[in-house]
């Protein structure tokens, strides 16, 4: 069996910091979305679909960009 999985586009080098109210994002995944860190839908015709994370407490967090990280969507330097 082949690996078809698509690779994701590095959208940027560095995480992007957000101030995020409680609730539930869509990450994307793919670096397709115009729309970073979120996904736009514009992963349609890969195999990558968004990751959803949810924030229960206004914060500060950081997002990955380069779509490298293993603890997505937060970036793992
Ligand atoms: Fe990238 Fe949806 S646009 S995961």
């Amino acid at each position: 069996m082949s690996d078809t999985k698509s690779e994701a586009k590095v959208a940027g080098l560095k995480p992007i910091k957000e101030n995020l109210e409680p609730g539930e994002y869509y990450w994307c995944a793919c670096g397709l979305s115009g729309n970073q860190p979120y996904c736009d839908g514009s992963h349609a015709g890969t195999d990558i679909s968004p990751t959803t994370f949810k924030i229960e407490e206004q914060n500060d967090v950081f997002l990955c960009l380069c779509k490298q990280t293993q603890t997505p969507p937060f970036c793992d330097g």
